[in-house]
């Protein structure tokens, strides 16, 4: 019979993902889109596999605009604490914030000299962002936004990174540095797999239903924020943008709004698209928003109690980001030191 003690404990690959705190409250695109899939992604998988997470606030980034710091301090921990009351767990997960990680800008500068200039130029989010103010007044640290991102991946040598489409293309760029200082220096990092997040968890303003929901929403009654007042998020979904119709039915094209509230819906209760449509059949519109708004009512209230909890007495907060950047720094620093010594930095001396 085999000693337990002596079977090696089985690895589990990491998943790493982080996200901006450039709200006051995450919207209901963010939760079912990106931080709900966090907390799911601890859970042990269909296949099996149980995975090894790794979440951070990726407020360096938010810098590469300009931020009031009072607003970003607040931003910051309010992302943190939502992370928390959506159920990402930091006995399962090491949550932390990026700038106490030194290691990520240490890292950010070792891939920016390992990019080239036309590479980062051809950076679609860049050059949409640029765009408006133009790009001769858009920070350099907006322009090297990939390679810092590139850095927070790489440290951590995860199998996968769950995001959005929209950073496919700052994915691909990770791998390729990984592959060039692989074959540059010495194999260091392993190349990471996205984890593209299904189009159907793509939740699109209640408003115009065939936009995005997004914060930078042309009407406020589009968006539901995860930490507005319930009842003001119900009356949201009640008011929103169905179709001439009376019928219950998923159709994208045809039906955008009836179909991302039957997403919504679904997402927040566990029950099938095709079981709603069939509990719903003849009953119209008006009950089936009153039903989906009491949904959300239970969700966002538990969701924005826990928030507030987190906020108002801050010594667990502190401590789970305490304690996530412990782990984190456990793993980044010797990434980064194998780093610094490929490259050929001499090591710091002590006396
Ligand atoms: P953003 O607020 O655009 O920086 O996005 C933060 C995260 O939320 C990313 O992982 C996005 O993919 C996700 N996200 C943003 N908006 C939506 C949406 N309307 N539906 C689903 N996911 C979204
Ligand atoms: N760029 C991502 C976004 O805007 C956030 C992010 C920063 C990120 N660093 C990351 C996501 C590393 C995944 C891995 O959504």
């Amino acid at each position: 019979m085999p000693d337990a003690a002596a079977t090696p404990p089985a690895v589990r690959p990491r998943v790493l993902s982080g996200i901006q705190p450039t709200a006051d409250s995450y919207h209901l695109g963010n939760y079912l889109g990106a931080v709900r899939n966090w907390a799911d992604l601890q859970s042990v998988q269909p296949d099996g596999t149980s995975y090894e997470p790794f979440f951070f606030i990726a407020d360096q980034h938010a810098i590469t605009v300009e931020q009031d710091p009072k607003v970003l301090r607040r931003r910051t921990l309010v992302a943190a604490a939502q992370l928390l009351a959506a159920g990402v767990d930091p006995e399962r997960s090491a949550i932390f914030l990026q700038s106490h990680l030194p290691e990520h800008a240490q890292l950010g500068w070792v891939m920016q000299c390992l990019t080239s200039f036309g590479e980062a130029r051809r950076m679609t989010q860049f050059k949409d962002k640029s765009a408006k103010g133009g790009e001769g007044s858009s920070s350099v640290g907006l322009f090297a936004y990939p390679m810092l991102m590139a850095a927070d991946i790489l440290l951590y040598r995860p199998a996968y990174v769950p995001v959005g489409e929209d950073q496919r293309q700052h994915l691909e760029l990770t791998r390729d540095l990984a592959q060039r200082f692989n074959s540059r220096y010495k194999k260091t990092f392993r190349l990471p797999e996205p984890y593209i997040l299904k189009e159907t968890a793509k939740i699109y303003d209640l408003q115009e239903p065939t936009a995005k929901m997004s914060k930078s929403a042309s009407s406020p009654n589009g968006l539901i924020d995860m930490l507005d007042d319930p009842t003001v998020s119900a009356k949201k979904i009640r008011s929103a943008v169905t179709d001439s119709e009376a019928e219950v039915r998923f159709d994208e094209v045809a039906k955008p709004g009836v179909s991302n509230l039957l997403r919504i819906f679904s997402a927040l209760s566990g029950v099938s698209i095709e079981k709603l449509e069939a509990d719903y059949a003849g009953k119209g519109y008006g009950v089936f928003k009153s039903d989906l708004a009491d949904v959300v009512v239970d969700v966002v209230t538990p969701f924005r109690a826990r928030t507030h909890e987190l906020l108002d007495d801050r010594t667990e907060l502190d401590g789970v980001l305490a304690r996530g950047a412990e782990r984190a720094r456990a793993v980044a620093s010797k990434t980064l030191a194998d780093v610094y010594d490929r490259v050929g930095f001499v090591p710091p001396f002590t006396v």
